[in-house]
């Protein structure tokens, strides 16, 4: 059996010392731990050394390399997360094109292609994720690498007119023609990247998913991310998760809990959550004090000027909405900075009556399908989430809404109060059918068997 590879910018393989997983890390330590596999990255630390450092723990092996300060500054801070990331996510407004940006990218993604490819063998099955390492493919390439290799876009692909904005856009794109498989989220953003590969480089797309570019095919997807779902599942009914939520309960005093969870990005669309939490305690004034919003948004790329702005904002918020409503026995929104394990998280979402879940752009929105894993069959919570979250194409039982309209927000969180028990466990049962169904070692055997070849499943 071949081995499998995988690289990307975070490694989160378990180690002695780490936390909890995340499902998608779960998900690929245990296709490395049946693959023999290696996960390569970058460590998260800087230092002047150029060297791999390897561990093998609960039967995975890292491979971790450190960056240079100059390229965390132009590589990570720079292009992935000031350039990349915005533009990708449709904030062209906030998109910086800097050479040194573009120049630090290409530099830390030839220095990962030059570090990993010794450690490679010929037959080993490569899988490169996310927009921090779109050129490996091709830098592995000039290395002679003939393996199969695949790439994953965890985030969308914009549209044709918006990423025409991004300079050597041309150079990038061509790139990726190097892999054998490009797996995008959704079929909108499989369409986008179609839409550019006809319009931008007279390429052609068959029925089987196959794309053309003078003489180079390879293969793309639309391959959904899940969750690990009856595993989280079990979570939300563990003894710990109880604990939790019987914290929560006691903590409300009997209002109903509004859940949001979100690492503080611009893209989640925070302020405006606030915003339409805000129109909903103006508009159903009489049904106020019923209910509470938690919001947990552990801060994020706090080097970079955009997460720091976007996280005084909602200081701002947070602190105004407060202070006009609350009373001496009630605050309308609590807001924490800080992240929460797994199992913690699983008893909060099951104590929510609503999940609200509202980015103005997101790649899948795992949150969304967490949150439906968590509920009570019996008594399900409401999932309120934005049309464009990806998660949105499969989670159409959810409430769906637009993210910038606070009216939109604010009436949904008053159905969402409103729905009987047997139209919620209705909406759920068909959620969670998915959720399961399409989880997260479904995405990475769909992903795997395409690279590998012995799909039957490509969709055009
Ligand atoms: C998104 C990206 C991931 C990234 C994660 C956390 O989900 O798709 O590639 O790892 O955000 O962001 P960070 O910058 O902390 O790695």
């Amino acid at each position: 059996m071949a081995r499998l590879i995988v690289i990307s910018n975070r490694v989160s393989a378990p180690s002695k010392d780490g936390g909890a997983q995340g499902g998608l890390a779960v998900a690929l330590t245990a296709a490395l731990r049946e693959a023999d596999g290696i996960w390569f990255g970058w460590s998260g630390e800087t230092s002047a050394s150029r060297e791999l450092r390897f561990t093998t723990f609960d039967g995975v092996t890292s491979g971790v390399v450190d960056l240079s300060e100059q390229d965390v500054e132009e590589y990570y801070d720079g292009y992935a997360n000031r350039t990349l990331w915005p533009l990708f996510h449709y904030f062209l407004s906030l998109a910086e094109f800097e050479r040194d940006f573009q120049g630090g990218y290409e530099r830390v993604n030839r220095f990962f292609a030059d570090v990993i490819d010794p450690h490679l063998r010929d037959d080993d099955l490569i899988w490169v994720h996310d927009y921090h390492l779109i050129p490996l493919g091709w830098l592995l390439r000039q290395h002679g690498r003939t393996n199969r290799i695949g790439f994953f876009l965890h985030i969308p692909w914009p549209p044709t007119n918006l990423l025409v904005a991004l300079p050597d856009h041309q150079r990038l794109v061509d790139s990726l023609f190097a892999y054998d498989v490009v797996g995008f989220q959704t079929q909108e953003s499989l369409d986008s990247f179609r839409h550019y590969v006809e319009t931008q480089m007279a390429g052609s797309f068959d029925a089987d998913g196959h794309v053309t570019v003078g003489g180079r095919t390879m293969c793309a997807i639309a391959c959904p991310i899940g969750v690990d779902a009856e595993p989280f599942m079990a979570a939300a009914a563990s003894e710990e998760a109880r604990t939790v939520r019987e914290r929560v309960i006691y903590g409300g005093a009997g209002r109903q809990l509004i859940v949001g969870v979100d690492r503080l990005d611009y893209s989640k669309g925070l302020e405006e959550r606030f915003a339409g939490y805000e129109r909903f305690l103006q508009s159903y004034a009489d049904r106020r004090a019923l209910v509470y919003l938690l919001q947990i948004a552990p801060p994020s790329r706090t080097s970079v000027q955009s997460y720091r702005d976007i996280r005084a904002s909602l200081d701002a918020m947070s602190g105004r909405i407060n202070g006009e409503y609350a009373d001496v026995d009630w605050t309308p929104i609590r807001y924490v900075n800080q992240g929460y394990p797994r199992a913690m998280l699983a008893g909060i979402y099951r104590a929510a009556r609503i999940g609200l879940v509202t980015p103005l752009r997101d790649g899948m929105n795992l949150v969304a399908k967490e949150y439906v894993a968590a509920q009570n069959p019996e008594d399900p919570g409401v999932l309120i989430l934005s049309r464009f979250a990806g998660a949105a194409q499969q989670l159409t039982d959810a409430i769906l809404i637009n993210p910038y309209s606070a009216d939109e927000i604010a009436d949904a969180i008053d159905e969402a109060l409103r729905m009987p028990r047997a139209e919620r466990k209705r909406r759920w049962e068909r959620l969670i059918d998915n959720v399961v169904r399409e989880d997260v070692q479904w995405w990475r055997r769909r992903f795997t068997e395409a690279l590998a070849g012995t799909d039957t499943l490509v969709d055009a």
